[in-house]
Protein backbone atom coordinates (compact mmCIF):
# COMPACT_ATOMS: atom_id res chain seq x y z
CA UNK A 1 0.00 0.00 0.00
CA UNK A 2 1.33 3.46 -1.06
CA UNK A 3 2.67 5.28 2.23
CA UNK A 4 0.06 8.38 1.77
CA UNK A 5 -2.95 5.63 1.53
CA UNK A 6 -1.66 3.78 4.88
CA UNK A 7 -2.19 7.58 6.55
CA UNK A 8 -5.59 7.92 4.75
CA UNK A 9 -6.58 4.30 5.95
CA UNK A 10 -5.35 4.94 9.64
CA UNK A 11 -6.99 8.43 9.76
CA UNK A 12 -10.25 6.79 8.42
CA UNK A 13 -10.84 4.25 10.45
CA UNK A 14 -10.28 6.60 13.57
CA UNK A 15 -12.82 8.71 11.83
CA UNK A 16 -15.04 5.71 11.54
CA UNK A 17 -14.51 4.89 15.18
CA UNK A 18 -15.69 8.35 16.06
CA UNK A 19 -18.69 8.23 14.12
CA UNK A 20 -19.30 5.20 15.99
CA UNK A 21 -19.26 6.36 19.23
CA UNK A 22 -21.01 9.49 18.30
CA UNK A 23 -23.84 7.39 16.81
CA UNK A 24 -23.97 5.21 19.94
CA UNK A 25 -24.31 8.44 22.21
CA UNK A 26 -26.83 9.76 19.98
CA UNK A 27 -28.68 7.17 20.52
CA UNK A 28 -28.55 6.73 24.33
CA UNK A 29 -29.06 10.83 24.55
CA UNK A 30 -32.60 9.96 22.40
CA UNK A 31 -33.43 7.24 24.62
CA UNK A 32 -33.11 8.59 28.12
CA UNK A 33 -31.59 12.00 27.80
CA UNK A 34 -28.22 11.34 29.01
CA UNK A 35 -24.96 11.07 27.35
CA UNK A 36 -21.29 11.40 27.69
CA UNK A 37 -20.92 14.88 27.47
CA UNK A 38 -17.04 15.16 27.86
CA UNK A 39 -16.13 12.37 25.80
CA UNK A 40 -18.83 14.26 22.79
CA UNK A 41 -16.82 17.53 23.26
CA UNK A 42 -13.62 15.78 22.58
CA UNK A 43 -14.42 14.28 19.74
CA UNK A 44 -15.95 17.30 17.69
CA UNK A 45 -13.16 19.08 19.34
CA UNK A 46 -10.61 16.84 17.85
CA UNK A 47 -12.38 16.48 14.43
CA UNK A 48 -12.79 20.86 14.16
CA UNK A 49 -8.89 20.66 14.59
CA UNK A 50 -7.06 18.02 13.25
CA UNK A 51 -9.28 15.99 10.58
CA UNK A 52 -11.09 19.78 9.27
CA UNK A 53 -7.56 21.43 9.26
CA UNK A 54 -5.47 18.44 8.30
CA UNK A 55 -7.34 15.59 6.83
CA UNK A 56 -9.60 16.43 4.24
CA UNK A 57 -7.62 20.31 3.06
CA UNK A 58 -4.43 17.67 2.19
CA UNK A 59 -7.39 15.19 0.41
CA UNK A 60 -8.21 18.69 -1.66
CA UNK A 61 -4.53 19.84 -2.33
CA UNK A 62 -3.29 16.76 -3.18
CA UNK A 63 -5.17 13.25 -4.01
CA UNK A 64 -8.45 15.54 -5.38
CA UNK A 65 -6.35 18.09 -7.59
CA UNK A 66 -4.23 15.70 -8.89
CA UNK A 67 -6.97 12.91 -9.97
CA UNK A 68 -9.17 16.27 -11.31
CA UNK A 69 -5.99 17.34 -13.18
CA UNK A 70 -4.91 13.73 -14.63
CA UNK A 71 -9.00 12.39 -15.64
CA UNK A 72 -11.29 15.23 -15.24
CA UNK A 73 -14.20 13.16 -17.13
CA UNK A 74 -13.77 10.23 -15.05
CA UNK A 75 -12.81 11.87 -11.44
CA UNK A 76 -14.59 14.97 -11.89
CA UNK A 77 -17.87 14.33 -10.30
CA UNK A 78 -17.47 12.52 -7.37
CA UNK A 79 -14.63 14.60 -6.43
CA UNK A 80 -17.28 17.28 -6.80
CA UNK A 81 -19.49 15.71 -4.45
CA UNK A 82 -16.85 14.77 -1.52
CA UNK A 83 -15.39 18.62 -1.49
CA UNK A 84 -18.64 19.92 -1.56
CA UNK A 85 -18.75 18.09 1.81
CA UNK A 86 -15.83 19.34 3.01
CA UNK A 87 -16.85 22.79 2.66
CA UNK A 88 -19.77 21.86 4.87
CA UNK A 89 -17.54 20.73 7.47
CA UNK A 90 -16.51 23.50 9.96
CA UNK A 91 -20.11 24.47 9.81
CA UNK A 92 -21.26 21.16 10.63
CA UNK A 93 -18.69 21.11 13.82
CA UNK A 94 -19.93 24.74 14.82
CA UNK A 95 -23.62 22.96 15.16
CA UNK A 96 -22.28 19.60 16.83
CA UNK A 97 -20.05 22.55 19.42
CA UNK A 98 -23.19 24.79 19.67
CA UNK A 99 -26.24 21.98 20.36
CA UNK A 100 -23.14 20.42 23.28
CA UNK A 101 -22.98 23.79 24.77
CA UNK A 102 -26.84 24.29 24.80
CA UNK A 103 -27.24 20.35 26.87
CA UNK A 104 -24.06 21.76 29.12
CA UNK A 105 -26.22 24.97 29.43
CA UNK A 106 -29.15 23.11 30.31
CA UNK A 107 -31.64 25.08 27.63
CA UNK A 108 -35.35 22.96 27.19
CA UNK A 109 -35.18 20.40 24.72
CA UNK A 110 -31.22 20.65 24.09
CA UNK A 111 -30.54 16.85 24.42
CA UNK A 112 -33.05 15.90 21.86
CA UNK A 113 -31.38 18.59 19.81
CA UNK A 114 -27.81 17.18 20.37
CA UNK A 115 -29.30 13.64 19.59
CA UNK A 116 -30.70 15.20 16.28
CA UNK A 117 -27.06 16.94 15.00
CA UNK A 118 -25.30 13.71 16.69
CA UNK A 119 -27.08 11.33 14.46
CA UNK A 120 -26.82 13.30 11.54
CA UNK A 121 -23.41 14.09 11.85
CA UNK A 122 -22.48 10.29 12.27
CA UNK A 123 -24.33 9.32 9.35
CA UNK A 124 -22.74 12.05 6.79
CA UNK A 125 -18.92 11.16 8.25
CA UNK A 126 -19.66 7.42 7.73
CA UNK A 127 -20.94 8.07 4.38
CA UNK A 128 -17.93 10.53 3.12
CA UNK A 129 -15.62 8.24 4.48
CA UNK A 130 -17.19 5.20 2.54
CA UNK A 131 -17.50 7.44 -0.55
CA UNK A 132 -13.19 8.11 -0.64
CA UNK A 133 -13.01 4.45 0.64
CA UNK A 134 -14.58 2.71 -2.09
CA UNK A 135 -14.90 5.39 -4.65
CA UNK A 136 -12.00 7.82 -4.90
CA UNK A 137 -9.27 5.40 -3.65
CA UNK A 138 -9.65 2.81 -6.20
CA UNK A 139 -10.31 5.67 -9.34
CA UNK A 140 -7.18 7.25 -7.94
CA UNK A 141 -4.68 3.81 -8.26
CA UNK A 142 -6.36 4.45 -11.78
CA UNK A 143 -5.58 6.99 -12.93
CA UNK A 144 -2.40 8.84 -11.24
CA UNK A 145 0.78 8.45 -12.02
CA UNK A 146 4.02 8.23 -9.98
CA UNK A 147 4.90 11.73 -10.08
CA UNK A 148 1.74 12.42 -8.56
CA UNK A 149 2.50 9.53 -5.87
CA UNK A 150 5.37 10.89 -5.09
CA UNK A 151 4.44 14.37 -4.32
CA UNK A 152 0.72 13.41 -2.49
CA UNK A 153 3.29 10.38 -0.45
CA UNK A 154 5.30 13.45 0.55
CA UNK A 155 2.84 15.58 1.87
CA UNK A 156 0.81 12.88 3.85
CA UNK A 157 3.67 11.75 5.68
CA UNK A 158 4.24 15.32 7.08
CA UNK A 159 0.72 14.40 8.79
CA UNK A 160 1.27 14.20 12.54
CA UNK A 161 -2.64 13.15 13.73
CA UNK A 162 -2.65 12.58 17.61
CA UNK A 163 -5.08 9.96 17.02
CA UNK A 164 -2.78 7.77 14.61
CA UNK A 165 0.43 9.21 14.21
CA UNK A 166 3.45 7.97 15.92
CA UNK A 167 3.11 9.70 18.45
CA UNK A 168 -0.22 9.87 19.87
CA UNK A 169 -0.57 12.95 22.03
CA UNK A 170 -1.17 13.29 25.54
CA UNK A 171 -4.24 16.08 24.75
CA UNK A 172 -6.68 13.59 22.95
CA UNK A 173 -5.05 10.52 24.80
CA UNK A 174 -8.57 9.55 26.42
CA UNK A 175 -10.25 9.39 22.90
CA UNK A 176 -7.09 7.57 21.52
CA UNK A 177 -7.54 4.52 24.33
CA UNK A 178 -11.36 4.05 23.73
CA UNK A 179 -10.78 3.85 19.92
CA UNK A 180 -7.48 1.46 20.52
CA UNK A 181 -9.93 -0.68 23.13
CA UNK A 182 -12.83 -1.10 19.97
CA UNK A 183 -9.88 -2.97 18.44
CA UNK A 184 -10.65 0.29 15.41
CA UNK A 185 -7.02 0.34 14.66
CA UNK A 186 -5.44 -2.84 13.23
CA UNK A 187 -2.04 -3.18 14.90
CA UNK A 188 0.66 -2.29 12.33
CA UNK A 189 -1.01 -0.45 9.55
FE1 LIG B 1 -12.63 13.84 3.00
FE1 LIG C 1 -10.92 11.31 4.02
Amino acid sequence: MRSSMRVLAREHLALRALARIIALEAELLGRDGRADLVLLQDIATYIGEFPNRIHHPKEDDFLFRHMRARDPARCGAIIDRLQTEHLKEDESIANFLAALQAVSAGEPGAAAGLAQVAASYAKHLLGHIEAENTLVFPLAEEVLQEDDWAEIDAAFAANDDPLVGAQPGARFSDLHRRIMAMGAMPPGL
